[in-house]
């Protein structure tokens, strides 16, 4: 049977870095799931339509293909066939992200795909709603959490190793913007699963929280094989 691994929280807590290093160790496909609401909120920037009105997005969503392809194990994301993973990490692009996210029609499209993608695979995924609503069955389910400050510090960081200087209160209020949208729009809102474990990274390095979480998937499923 295939284990799949279900890691949900709010912006900059560390889902991605973590997620990314546990497929490599585990051997198991990471699909990032923000990325792919990234791609279609980069798709209404590009072509000058204004997503904050949903009507304006809906007609435009069937025609959009957004797919992963793995290089040495590296998702790279494509929409309608273009290479876009480079160019999605931008405030612009994450606030149309959160923004587009909040629509139906959005999320249905993009869950069956990220159901199909995980298909029978052993699968780390991260997002908001992978634990509640499209990995109901996830052999592990983690929701993680730190304080605001730590996560614009951390975001911050990021930033910096792009060489962007952002100030900090902006950052922090955007962070708090983005939490506010993802935890309090109608449809699947980013809250933890019943029967999700949380875990607080305010105070854990990166690899401490890999190794509680692979600690957590032993106690769940015996000895699995660590790659390195
Ligand atoms: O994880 P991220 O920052 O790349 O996600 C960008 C936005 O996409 C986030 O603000 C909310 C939305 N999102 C979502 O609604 N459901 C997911 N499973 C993943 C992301």
């Amino acid at each position: 049977m295939s284990i799949q691994i279900a890691l949900d929280g709010p912006s900059a807590t560390g889902k991605s870095t973590v997620a990314k290093n546990l497929s490599k160790r585990l051997n198991y496909i990471y699909i990032d799931t923000g990325a792919m609401y990234r791609a279609i909120g980069l798709f209404y920037i590009k072509n000058n339509i204004d997503y904050d009105i949903e009507e304006n997005v809906l007609p435009h969503l069937d025609s959009l293909n957004v797919s992963l392809k793995y290089e040495n194990g590296v998702q790279r994301i494509f929409l309608n066939d273009e290479d876009i993973t480079d160019s999605i990490r931008t405030e612009e692009v994450s606030r149309a992200a959160s923004v587009v996210s909040q629509y139906l029609l959005v999320r249905e499209k993009l869950v069956s795909l990220q159901q199909e993608f995980a298909g029978r695979n052993n699968v780390i995924m991260d997002g908001r709603d992978i634990g509640t609503v499209v990995l109901p069955n996830a052999t592990l389910k983690i929701y993680l959490t730190a304080s605001v400050e730590e996560r614009t510090r951390r975001r911050l960081k990021d930033y910096q190793e792009k060489g962007i200087e952002m100030d900090f209160l902006d950052v922090k209020k955007e962070l708090e913007e983005r939490d506010y949208r993802d935890t309090h729009r109608e449809n699947s809102p980013l809250k933890q699963a019943d029967d999700a474990i949380l875990l607080d990274t305010t105070e854990l390095s990166v690899i401490e929280v890999e190794n509680k979480i692979v600690e957590l998937l032993n106690k769940k499923v015996g000895n699995i094989d660590e790659k390195i």
